[in-house]
Formats: structure tokens, sequence, C-alpha cells
């Protein structure tokens, strides 16, 4: 019998963490859990009800009603988000949602919320969990810990296909500057901030294809485990 572990992957936004983790998740039969889908999952409802952020009062009653869960869909291949019973996955990544979750994530009642659920979903191990603080904060112990990034001009590239893949034209310096923005909101706020844990292993997919980046983490895990 092979041993759980929990896999904890952190790291910048737009180098590939969320589909990474997914596929790292689905060829080890592990859960993934998506703990910025949690933080979007918050900023729907708080807009839902109007809770002013300023309000401490509020946002602690509010986190009170909060309750998130990950579904599996066999159709869609998804782990799709549920906002107290409702799902809410697509809502969740429209661009209104984008550009509020900063705000949020950055309030200290809402993060002591989302980690407190996290180490529950985790708790019985065989998880992938993916976000900015998973293996400085909610699972210091992780038994693999990556750190994932890229050179920003090659994240913007790839973003710029994708959205071009949707038929949407931007500008690379526009969307070079969106993610230095979002770096810099990560690794300079006071909560729990982005950060290379010293035992986390580097993967920089500047160079590397999509089944590169899964396979060196797969690989790195099934050492750990045993298999
Ligand atoms: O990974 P994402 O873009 O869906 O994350 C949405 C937001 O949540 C982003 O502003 C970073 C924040 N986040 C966080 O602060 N901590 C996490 N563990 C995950 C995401």
């Amino acid at each position: 019998m092979s041993n759980k572990i929990v896999i904890a992957i952190d790291g910048y936004s737009g180098c590939g963490k969320s589909s990474t983790a997914k596929a790292v998740a689905a060829a080890l039969g592990y859960g993934y859990i998506d703990t910025g889908a949690m933080y979007r999952s918050v900023t729907l409802y708080f807009k839902e009800h109007n809770i002013k952020l300023t309000d401490p009062k509020a946002v602690k009653a509010a986190l009170k009603e909060i309750n998130i869960s990950f579904v599996y869909n066999d159709k869609s291949g998804l782990n799709e988000t549920f906002l107290n019973s409702k799902n809410v996955e697509k809502e969740i990544r429209k661009m209104y949602i984008s550009e509020g979750v900063s705000e949020v994530a950055v309030i200290a009642e809402v993060r002591k919320a989302m980690v407190d659920q996290q180490r529950k979903m985790g708790k019985k191990k065989g998880v992938v969990m993916d976000g900015r603080d998973i293996a400085s904060v909610v699972f210091p112990n992780a038994e693999l810990k990556v750190f994932m990034t890229a050179d920003v001009r090659i994240r913007a590239e790839r973003r710029q296909k994708e959205l071009f893949d949707q038929k949407q034209l931007v500008n690379l310096e526009d969307i070079i500057d969106n993610l230095k923005k979002r770096d810099r909101i990560d690794t300079s706020r006071a909560e729990s901030p982005l950060t290379q844990v010293e035992d986390a292993m580097e993967v920089d997919t500047s160079f590397m294809n999509f089944d590169e980046q899964v396979n060196v983490i797969v690989e790195a895990a099934q050492k750990l485990i045993g298999k």
C-alpha cells in the first residue's frame, strides 16, 4: 500500500499552476483543491450580499454563512466550485471577480476562514492544493512543496495566445504590466504573501512544455509515495 501525501503548489499568476496541479492530481488519483477559487467565491458572496470590506463585523458574520466545496463533474472533467450548494464555477472566473478578488484576499479574517477550510479538506491527505500560501501557511508540513515560476514575458505570451484563441486581441505590453502588478500585490501584501519556502522544489516552466512540467512533479511525488 502506498502512503498518501499532500502536494502544495504555489507560484506566480499565469505560470500554469492550476492546469498543472489538476493534471498532477489526475495522474496520481488525488483530489485537487483550487484555493484561488475559494477566494473568488468569497468575493462573489460579498458582492451578492453587499458586504462592505471595511466593516469587520459584517465580514465576520458573512464568513460564517459561507460554505465552499468542490464537486467533480464527469461530463466536463472539471472539479467545479460550489458556494453554499450553488455551482459558481463559471461566475467566479468572470472579470468583475478577477478585479475584486485581491482586495478580498488581503483581509486577515477571510484568510483565516479559508485556511481553516483548506486544512480540513487536506486532512486525509491524497490532495494537490494550489495557491499562494499553501507551503508557507496552510500545509507547512506538506510532503511535497512546489514553487512554480516562469519568465514574465513568456507568461504574457502564453496568456496572449489563450486570449487570441478566445478571439480577444490584447497588447502584449498590457498583459506584462498586469502580470507584474499582480506579482507585486501577491508578494508584498502583509497577510501571507507569496514566498518560495526553503524546501520547495522550484519548477521554472519558461522553457518546459505542459507534459514536462506535470511529469517532473508526478515523478517527485511518486518517489515520496513509494510507487
Ligand atoms: O489563482 P487565482 O488567480 O484564481 O487566485 C485568485 C486570487 O486569490 C489572487 O488574487 C490571489 C489570491 N489567492 C491567495 O491570496 N491565496 C491563495 N492561496 C490563492 C489565491
